[in-house]
């Protein structure tokens, strides 16, 4: 299985919201990055975008300030796979749909050594499913980055039912390469594990807001309050450790846990924003209406906000260099 060293060439292939602080993250980290989209548009969205990433690189996240004028030397926009086989790892952040996915991995395969480990960045999509047509499914790994890609240290590695411990041990060093923190997910469950504790997260809100208990703003700001505080220093297990461990929590669970939604349906207050056709701050439709500025207000402070929490966990918990 390759490794690569700085002077090796990766691949994106989807240059989205994600892909973009994906290129961004690995140009940073010394690669050259082929960028592969279909879309002339998304192409020159993504340049523009990667030259405001790499500005805040520099000034935020503490990279060389030579990285804003050299990073386009280490760049290849593509728009198909055919220079594809002189690179080492390959990530595919395409929208999220099986048969997009596929096609792509077709390209690759036919293109690609079968050493080469191929990363889906996928949220939901099974990696297991994801490998069932390939030629090589032991090199299929789910590889799962947070937004902005180029800033935070989330990372979720996902193990397929056909993935290789090789692929795994792979997909891990480069994760470290690049500063992230690879968290393993030894099963191929749905939603991982960070969208999992989420979406559980996310039906409980919405339960309490269609009981009646209270508004979605009423609902935002106890959260932010609360999780807002602590969720960026520790998990929810040392939570409960720090608090007055589990022989408390366990007494208060006893009580709460009998009545927590159990529906396995998605719930109605999402399920007809979503039939309405609600996009959140993109279209400014979601649990709440916005103006032009006010969905780029929250876009921009969400993005001011992620450097200075990453700013604080490298402070609080430094990351060991790797090379
Ligand atoms: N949005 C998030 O916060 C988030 C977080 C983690 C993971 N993801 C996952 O990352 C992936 C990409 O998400 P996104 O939000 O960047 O999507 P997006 O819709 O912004 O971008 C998808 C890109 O893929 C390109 N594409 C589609 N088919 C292609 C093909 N056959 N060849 C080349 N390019 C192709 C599109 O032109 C587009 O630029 C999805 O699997 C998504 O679930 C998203």
């Amino acid at each position: 299985m390759s490794t690569t060293s700085n002077s090796e060439c990766v691949a994106v292939v989807g240059l989205g919201l994600l892909g973009r602080g994906i290129v961004a993250c690995f140009l940073a980290h010394g690669f050259r990055v082929i960028g592969i989209d279909r879309s002339a548009t998304q192409h020159a969205e993504a340049c523009q975008q990667l030259g405001v990433m790499m500005g805040e690189l520099v000034e935020l996240g503490g990279f060389a300030p030579t990285l804003k004028d050299e990073w386009q030397t280490g760049y290849i926009a593509a728009q198909d796979f055919e220079n594809v086989k002189e690179c080492s790892f390959i990530v595919e952040s395409v929208t999220e749909d099986i048969a997009a996915k596929e096609a792509v991995f077709d390209e690759l395969e036919s293109r690609l050594s079968p050493s080469i480990v191929i990363a889906t960045n996928t949220s939901a999509i099974p990696i297991s499913q994801l490998q069932q047509r390939r030629k090589v499914p032991a090199r299929f790994v789910g590889m799962h980055w947070a937004e902005p890609a180029h800033a935070t240290r989330f990372m979720e590695l996902v193990r397929g039912a056909q993935t290789s411990d090789e692929t795994l041990r792979v997909t891990a060093a480069m994760a470290r390469r690049l500063g992230k923190e690879p968290c393993v997910c030894q099963k191929d469950i749905p939603g991982f594990i960070v969208n999992r504790i989420g979406y559980a997260m996310y039906r409980e809100a919405m339960n309490i807001m269609q009981s009646g208990v209270a508004d979605a703003a009423t609902i935002d700001t106890a959260m932010r309050n609360a999780f807002g505080l602590w969720a960026s220093v520790c998990g929810p297990l040392r939570w409960i450790d720090i608090t007055g461990g589990p022989a408390l929590y366990a007494k208060a669970m006893s009580h709460v846990v009998p009545s927590l939604s159990a529906s396995p349906d998605v719930p109605k207050p999402i399920q007809k924003l979503a039939d309405d056709g609600a996009c959140g701050i993109t279209n400014r439709r979601g649990f709440y209406n916005y103006t032009e500025e006010e969905a780029r207000h929250w876009e921009e402070l969400y993005r001011k906000h992620a450097w200075r929490v990453t700013k604080l966990q490298n402070e609080y918990f430094p990351l060991k260099q790797t090379t």
